[in-house]
């Protein structure tokens, strides 16, 4: 599968393989590329994944040079620290000339910073200039993305999200350009992420497959797409959590992941990011964990709306959770109580508790929270209207459902 040619995939469009890495070189060859820069973490260094990709991509007669710098929640600063490493890199390695190819292997935060490092070297400017859709004339390295989690669907997508240095708040830069012209998933890889990050990235998998289902943005396909993307996440989720060596129920996560993040790239996403968004930029709480505790309540929120409640029930159908025959309630509600118990199995509910002392012991607002998720971008495609007010009913109940 990996020997399929990828030269003719336009911009925006990403090619999707699945296989183990040792293949990368059937990968470049059809590209004739000779040098590539390779953006990572220095976890993956340090379990030895981005080690193994440069000696496959030295074996397969690369120029190589890399950066291993990357930290969780990117900013500018990474994104700038990156494009040093590669101005170096063409001076020490490259013989004077940008990469063929650029190469990000890591979980969301390599990829975004691979994809705000091609983006400023191709429009000038800082990263900052970036948020919201644009469209960069000037050609750029193709993106080959790696990903070594089963969470962010960054690997399909032509958005970058990174993080405001003052305020963290995440903001997204799109752009066809962008996006990778091949994701390589590679299941084995994901088998070195400890218990908290499988059980966060999962759970952020999952929220992204329940938000992409319903908004207002999306179509026919990114909706089929985000219920088979559900359906998977559904059938491996506890298996991944209970047994870490389970390869199929990784594969299943991993397909899932990507599955969910073609969805979001035409749905977007709701409100249950949108108040992510504000819990990480206040508590600095991990994104998947943030998500999974606004999940059941935005959905119970949102299930009043007709066109989402079918959509809801249908997703709880497919996954097995209810029969044909059972009333809308009863699948709105086997749909929650599988996400809580998804959340409880993770042990993100503890997170839940330290959110009720952050409102009623720290006198953190709800109000101030609502107010952030509120300008949220993701917000505006959530399938019910979502106010301060609206979040702060929803921060309510997420409080009150756990303690
Ligand atoms: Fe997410």
């Amino acid at each position: 599968m990996l020997i399929e040619h990828f030269r003719d995939v336009p911009p925006g469009r990403t090619r999707v393989l699945s296989g183990s890495i040792d293949r990368i070189g059937d990968v470049l060859g059809p590209l004739g590329v000779g040098s590539v820069f390779v953006v990572t973490d220095p976890g993956i260094v340090r379990c030895g994944h981005a080690g193994r990709m440069l000696s496959l991509l030295i074996d397969s007669r690369a120029s190589v040079c890399g950066f291993d710098a990357v930290r969780e929640n990117p900013s500018k600063v990474d994104v700038d620290r990156c494009n040093a490493a590669l101005d170096a890199a063409i001076v020490d390695r490259f013989g004077g000339k940008e990469p063929e190819c650029v190469l990000a292997i890591g979980g969301g935060s390599a990829i975004d910073v691979a994809k705000a490092a091609i983006l400023v070297r191709a429009g000038g400017g800082s990263i900052e200039d970036y948020g919201g859709v644009g469209s960069v004339s000037a050609r750029v390295p193709p993106l080959i993305a790696v990903p070594t989690t089963a969470g962010t669907g960054s690997e399909v997508q032509s958005f970058a999200l990174i993080s405001d240095e003052s305020t963290h708040e995440k903001f997204a830069c799109g752009d066809a350009a962008i996006a990778p012209r091949v994701a390589l998933l590679d299941a084995e890889l994901t088998l070195t992420m400890p218990r908290h990050v499988t059980a966060s990235t999962g759970l952020d998998t999952i929220g992204h497959a329940l938000e992409a289902l319903v908004t207002t943005k999306g179509t026919d396909v990114s909706r089929r797409a985000a219920r088979d993307a559900f359906v998977l996440a559904a059938g491996a989720f506890e298996r991944v959590l209970t047994r870490a060596e389970d390869l199929e129920a990784r594969e299943a996560m991993l397909q899932s992941s990507s599955l969910a993040g073609l969805a979001i790239e035409n749905s977007m996403l709701g409100a249950a990011h949108s108040i992510a968004n504000a819990l990480t930029a206040k508590f600095e709480m991990a994104h998947g964990e943030a998500v999974a505790l606004a999940l059941p309540e935005v959905v119970r929120f949102n299930s009043v709306e007709p066109v989402a409640r079918a959509l809801y029930r249908d997703a709880a159908f497919h996954a097995g959770f209810v029969e044909s025959s059972d009333a809308d309630d009863c699948a709105i509600d086997h749909l929650i109580e599988r996400v809580y118990a998804w959340i409880a199995h993770a042990g993100i509910d503890l997170l839940a508790s330290r959110l009720h002392d952050h409102v009623h012991v720290d006198h953190v607002h709800v109000r101030d929270l609502a107010e952030v998720a509120s300008r949220q971008w993701t917000a505006r495609f959530n399938p019910r209207a979502v106010d301060i007010g609206a979040f702060e009913t929803i921060l309510e109940a997420m409080i009150r459902a756990r303690t």
